[in-house]
């Protein structure tokens, strides 16, 4: 018995020793102290043996038990406090650590583009001027000089909308209406610039969208000449895209202005050679000339005392030119690798 009681002493403390988890310990006291144990077996045994023996033996039983007790209950303090330990390092919060930034969006390219022709207008003295995206055929034709069996009207594919009571409404084809609503809405002198979404039944490919943009100018005054408007797209497209882009002026026919001409700027991919951004070397960037006298007697100003410039330029348009992008259906993909590069741009 006594051997018993030694052998089963020593494997109570390595398991107790051994134990990793209070669950392991919990085992390990059982499996040495527990009822059916062999330590409990002796314990029970005591009692059939003669005093003496039963006396000695006692001993040794209580002072097994008392080595083990002690040595759960160090086990157990010690496990509790790696537990802890464990729970601790798990909840700590590193406050050395950066940080989550917020992901910041970026303006559209368009719309830093129509920022940046809005502002170079601002410093020259114009102001922003505005008109409806759904126009009536007069605006939208007739007062600029576009009666409604004038063949001009066959090279813009409009767009009507059917609102009953509202015959001949269209999605304006052009910004130009925003002349027409100025003039009759202010006496001379105007200056102002109208930028806007217009609309056209136009196949897309890589420099044309049946939805774009444009921004208009408009300046009526005494004495303005065609070299007023000359100067004025030279100051704008210097600014808008820096000395190394050459720019050509060419004759260009448009109902509402004599003479009419047309701004081209030379491509950013091919410099004038012709590639398949461009075609023939160059980017058609506005249309442009002097306000013809019947739109501004259409719109109640006296056309022997006032002449005015008016242009219509695309805004997409400045956008390919200005940021070097090779297809201008990129900027109504809406594909946000493309746009988070325009993030601080200008
Ligand atoms: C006009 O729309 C005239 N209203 C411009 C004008 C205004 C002339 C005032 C005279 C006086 P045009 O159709 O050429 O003209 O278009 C003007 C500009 O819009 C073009 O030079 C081009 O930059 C842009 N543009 C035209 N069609 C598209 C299109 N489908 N997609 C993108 N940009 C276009």
């Amino acid at each position: 018995m006594q051997l018993t009681l030694e052998t089963e002493r020593e494997r109570g403390l390595r398991l107790i020793d051994e134990a990793t988890s209070v669950e392991a310990l919990d085992a390990a006291v059982t499996a040495v102290m527990g009822r059916k144990s062999a330590f409990s077996e002796v314990q029970r045994g005591l009692g059939g043996l003669p005093a003496e023996d039963r006396r000695r033996l006692g001993l040794v039983v209580n002072e097994a038990r008392d080595a083990l007790r002690a040595a759960e209950a160090s086990r157990r303090e010690g496990l509790q406090r790696a537990g802890e330990a464990t729970l601790l390092a798990a909840d700590r919060v590193d406050m050395s650590l950066p940080g989550r930034r917020p992901r910041a969006g970026s303006l559209h390219p368009l719309t830093l583009v129509e920022d940046l022709i809005v502002d170079v207008f601002l410093r020259l003295g114009f102001r922003v001027a505005e008109g409806p995206e759904i126009e009536d055929d007069w605006h939208n034709f007739q007062a600029l000089n576009i009666p409604l069996d004038h063949p001009a009207r066959t090279m813009k594919d409009s767009l009507y909308v059917a609102i009953p009571g509202h015959p001949e409404l269209l999605l304006r084809t052009e910004t130009s209406a925003v002349q027409v609503r100025t003039m009759r809405s202010q006496p001379p002198p105007v200056y102002v610039i109208a930028p806007g979404r217009v609309y056209r039944r136009e196949t897309p490919d890589a420099t044309h969208l049946p939805v774009f943009h444009q921004v208009e100018g408009l300046v009526v005054d005494e004495g303005i000449t065609f070299a007023d408007l000359k100067g004025t797209l030279e100051a704008m497209a210097k600014e808008l895209f820096g000395e190394g882009r050459r720019v050509r002026l060419g004759p260009a026919y448009f109902p509402f202005v004599e003479p009419g001409a047309e701004i081209g700027v030379s491509c950013f991919r091919c410099d004038g050679v012709g590639c398949r951004v461009c075609g023939n070397g160059w980017i058609e960037l506005l249309g442009a000339g002097m306000v013809h006298p019947h739109v501004l007697e259409n719109c109640g100003y006296d056309a022997e005392r006032y002449t005015g410039f008016a242009f219509g330029m695309g805004i997409e348009r400045v956008a390919l030119l200005r940021y070097s992008i090779p297809d201008i259906r990129l900027l109504v993909e809406g594909d946000s690798r493309f746009l988070a590069q325009f993030g601080g741009a200008a």
